[in-house]
């Protein structure tokens, strides 16, 4: 298995750009699923996620072009089938967001549960709740989750999410968007990427007003043409690097910043005394200037602290002097990193969903492991500043949600080194 060498770094200097957001591109390929057209995407990331979802599309019926770098053509000449396979499904829990779009285009999908993961249970019930509230009947066997819409197609209705999921507001609203009347999302995620997606939707010919408040209003429509569409930067890229400069104490440069979409990042690091001013050219991240200070976060849905931040927040917080919390409300297992950087020198105590962490401590490298994508960023963060050599195994989590992520750190100036066992 692959693994990455990293070595303590000189202070990270330069610039680096920002791709396509993942968590953006991989419901607006699902909603190609909808487009009676072709549909083009640009800044599409290259990602092994964008992958696979290539390949559920195209098992769907979907024809795909890549005519240049970042650019993706969907075209769907015909649906020739409503099932997504155990295969896929099970290498991308996203994959259940081909199930709205499906279920609304054919009146029925079905789709293999997809699995839990280190961070958590992650049920989706409050996607089949959503379909159920549009008249969809929704079965579970076999460890599959079949949605039937009725006779004559799915009907607008209100439907309250318990929790402001982003997959379940990403699903509900994709499947409303051809369903007959109009649907209320209550409760609904407010993330940047609901907006990214409603904005697509609407090229499209959907009628969707609200994306990005509590309440999203769609009117169901008939038809949907093609359109184009550029994906919004990855906001969760953009502080990882934003905590890249800071924990190395360098001075960065991040370009293709939407800086709205990482206010809460910036706000937190300011506490800390990073400087984060935007320019013309991008972010400046600058954090060589003064000792920089503790600080207290706690993730909550968008515009809250990003809970795929807590992980790279923690580990700049062991670096610095004096004692910080970390409180996670949006998944139930989101800790895995802590044992890791614990092995790595730090003093890191967990209760339930709140960690205490007693800075300051210089880290040692060790022979760690990733146990989600962002919990693997954070152990690359730590390595930078860590004495001696951090091995990180199970890359894989890293590779599938960062585009070129050893380049975009070696230009920074970062001892990077990816091998293969
Ligand atoms: C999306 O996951 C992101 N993934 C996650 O990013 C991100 O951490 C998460 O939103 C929260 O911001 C993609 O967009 C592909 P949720 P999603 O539904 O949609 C509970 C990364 O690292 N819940 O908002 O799965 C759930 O258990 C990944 O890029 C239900 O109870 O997140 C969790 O505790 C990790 N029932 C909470 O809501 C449901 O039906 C948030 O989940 C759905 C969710």
């Amino acid at each position: 298995m692959a693994k990455f060498l990293v070595q303590k770094s000189e202070p990270l200097n330069g610039e680096v750009y920002i791709s396509g957001a993942k968590n953006a591109v991989l419901p607006l390929m699902a909603a190609a699923i909808l487009c009676d057209e072709k549909c083009v995407m640009m800044d599409v990331p290259d990602l092994r996620d964008v992958e696979v979802m290539k390949d559920i599309l195209t098992a769907l019926g979907a024809k795909i072009d890549a005519p240049q770098t970042g650019t993706l053509e969907i075209e769907f000449p015909n649906i020739t089938t409503n099932e997504a396979d155990y295969e896929l499904v099970r290498k991308m829990r996203a994959s259940i967001l081909v199930m709205g779009p499906l279920l609304a285009k054919t009146g029925r999908a079905r789709v293999h549960m997809p699995g839990g993961c280190t961070i958590g249970a992650r049920p989706i019930d409050l996607h089949l709740k959503g379909f159920e509230a549009l008249g969809a009947q929704v079965i579970q066997k076999d460890n599959y989750v079949e949605a039937i819409a009725p006779e004559g197609g799915l009907v607008g209705e209100s439907v309250y999410l318990d929790f402001p999921s982003v997959g379940a507001t990403e699903n509900i609203m994709m499947a409303a968007a051809l369903a007959q009347g109009t649907t209320y999302i209550e409760n609904a995620a407010e993330e940047p990427e609901i907006v990214d997606l409603a904005n697509f939707l609407n090229k499209m010919g959907a009628r969707i007003k609200g994306a990005g408040t509590d309440t999203i209003k769609i009117e169901g429509v008939k038809y949907m043409r093609g359109c184009s569409h550029t994906v919004i930067p990855d906001r969760i890229e953009t502080g990882t690097f934003m905590l890249a400069g800071a924990i190395t104490r360098g001075e960065i440069l991040i370009r293709n910043v939407v800086p709205d979409h990482v206010k809460p990042i910036a706000a937190k690091l300011r506490e800390c005394g990073v400087i984060v001013e935007m320019g013309d050219e991008g972010m400046y991240v600058v954090a060589d200037r003064k000792p920089l200070t503790s600080t207290d976060i706690k993730t909550l849905p968008y515009p809250g602290f990003p809970t795929d931040i807590q992980s790279p927040f923690m580990s700049f917080l062991t670096t610095v002097e004096g004692s910080s919390t970390v409180i996670e409300t949006v998944f139930e297992n989101r800790f895995m990193h802590v044992a890791e950087l614990n092995r790595m020198g730090a003093n890191i105590k967990t209760e339930g969903n709140k960690a205490l962490i007693r800075g300051g401590r210089g880290l040692e490298g060790a022979q760690v492991i990733a146990t989600d994508l962002r919990a693997g960023a954070a152990l690359v963060l730590a390595g930078l500043v860590a004495k001696g050599t951090t091995e990180i195994s199970e890359i894989y989590h890293i590779e599938r949600g960062y585009e070129h992520f050893v380049k975009k750190f070696k230009n920074l100036g970062a001892n990077i080194l990816r091998i293969d066992d």
